[in-house]
């Protein structure tokens, strides 16, 4: 389902790569990160390529609700108390920076994106935690406030709002930076080895290379398939909504995402692991929920969008792995896409003209915190799961059993087979193991995609690669 993004924006196309090439520096995914990053490295003199499997944005950033904020849920009384007053301020200004770079941008560029200056809020029943969220946050120089919510259609004890904040359009920011720059759109990495770049259309060879793909698809070195898991929400546009002035998230569990975006409410929730969405009906119960507040309403569009999620919650940006001091990597963005991928170029541009960032050693890829231990260890436990899943649960379901509209994973001639069942009772099959490393691959009836809980990667009915880290498709089975 496309988004209201790529309906309201096109995006020139752009040709694959046809010939082995030589660059100064490759950055593979031209989303907002690819192309910011090549576009401020390019400004320093460097000759740039950008690498695209697919189009340009056609990941996250043509998904995205297009926040800029520091305001990242409930985070800062959190950060303080788990990394001390010093990191969470690092991380305060980092995203506030992030903000008032877009804004530069957008007025040296003159860029007509729906650029929109206003303030972010998350809501919440917890009072006393709003409270001290605005205090913490107000301590590391953010200009926040505890406020109550009277003209805010959730019930909610009040909010923290943030000032100051923005929210945009992203294709039509990205549209014309892209053309400034050299982009090969439907050229598939394959492999990656010191400085070759293999190419399902040719070599390249580059002197440095940028990972700004969402989640990096090598395993050896950096291990990043233990260190992320990736979450998946659902996104309704709806006209006729009379959307609350600002910004809003939720930081309760089953809470809401709300912006405006011209006369639209952009209407979003539903957060799940990506490949743990057996029972589906996700879009119907946002409908419903939306059915329920603003009941004149109309909707438009309807998509969803995919996160990484790092054990610390903080992304990684810098050096790749140590043992590839060539390879830098912007991945575990959280639900802070848009903001973070400005920080990124930051961090990433500044590194490669050896100029002293500030931030760098907070999202320093190769950190190891006490706070990301747990979170570790569940990403390891969730990938036992699923291997064991595949090599030790039988499954309960048969191809008979299996409604109409619906997959599920069966036992047939002496294997696993991935079943889906369409609404004429027609039949697809594939291997329901997931390429990256073997783990039982669920069916989503939502996107009507099979999907890996271990690290998000996706495919669709007829087995074709949907994301990543994945890089190939599911075969028939
Ligand atoms: Fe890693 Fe499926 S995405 S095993």
């Amino acid at each position: 389902m496309e988004s209201i993004w790529f309906a309201s924006c096109p995006i020139e196309r752009r040709n694959p790569l046809d010939r082995d090439i030589k660059t100064d520096i490759a950055v593979i995914g031209a989303g907002m990160t690819g192309i910011l990053t090549a576009y401020k490295l390019q400004k320093t003199g460097k000759s740039v390529v950008v690498l695209e499997a697919n189009r340009i944005a056609s990941g996250q950033t043509g998904k995205t609700t297009a926040k800029l904020t520091s305001q990242h849920g409930l985070f800062y009384h959190r950060m303080i108390q788990d990394w001390g007053e010093e990191k969470a301020r690092l991380y305060a200004q980092a995203n506030e920076n992030a903000i008032e770079a877009y804004r530069g941008l957008v007025q040296e560029e003159q860029i007509d994106c729906d650029f929109e200056t206003t303030d972010a809020y998350v809501y919440s029943q917890n009072a006393e935690m709003l409270k001290k969220e605005a205090l913490a946050a107000q301590k590391l120089g953010i200009c926040a406030s505890f406020v109550p919510t009277p003209h805010f259609p959730i019930d909610a004890a009040g909010a923290v709002k943030f000032q100051n904040q923005a929210q945009f359009h992203p294709l039509k920011l990205i549209a014309p930076l892209a053309q400034k720059l050299t982009i090969y759109e439907n050229t598939l990495v394959l492999s990656v080895d010191a400085h070759q770049i293999k190419t399902n259309r040719g070599t390249v060879w580059a002197s440095k290379i940028i990972f700004a793909c969402h989640y990096p698809f090598i395993i050896f070195p950096g291990m990043y398939f233990a260190r992320m898991h990736q979450e998946r929400s659902y996104v309704l546009a709806l006209e006729n909504a009379d959307p609350p002035e600002g910004m809003w998230i939720g930081a309760d569990e089953h809470s809401y995402s709300l912006r405006h975006w011209r006369n639209m409410l952009l209407f979003g929730g539903e957060s799940h692991r990506t490949g743990k969405n057996r029972q589906g009906r996700r879009y119907q119960a946002l409908r419903q929920k939306a059915r329920e507040l603003f009941p004149n309403s109309r909707e438009t569009a309807a998509w969803s969008a995919q996160d990484c999620i790092t054990p610390d919650h903080i992304p990684y940006i810098g050096s790749y792995a140590p043992s590839r001091p060539d390879w830098l990597i912007a991945t575990g963005f959280q639900k802070w896409g848009m903001t973070t991928a400005m920080t990124a170029a930051e961090i990433l541009c500044d590194q490669l003209c050896s100029k002293e960032n500030p931030y760098a050693d907070l999202f320093r890829p190769g950190r190891f915190s006490a706070q990301s231990i747990p979170g570790a260890a569940e990403e390891g436990a969730q990938a036992m799961r699923g291997l064991g899943k595949r090599f030790f649960q039988v499954p309960r379901e048969t191809a008979e059993t299996i409604p109409q509209g619906h997959g599920g994973v069966v036992w047939e001639t002496g294997k696993k087979t991935g079943v889906l069942k369409d609404q004429s009772g027609k039949t697809f099959s594939v291997s329901p193991h997931c390429p990256h490393m073997g783990c039982q691959l669920e069916w989503n009836p939502d996107e009507q995609s099979w999907d890996c809980p271990c690290h998000g990667s996706r495919f669709d009915r007829q087995g074709n690669l949907l994301e990543g880290p994945a890089q190939t498709g599911i075969s028939h089975s």
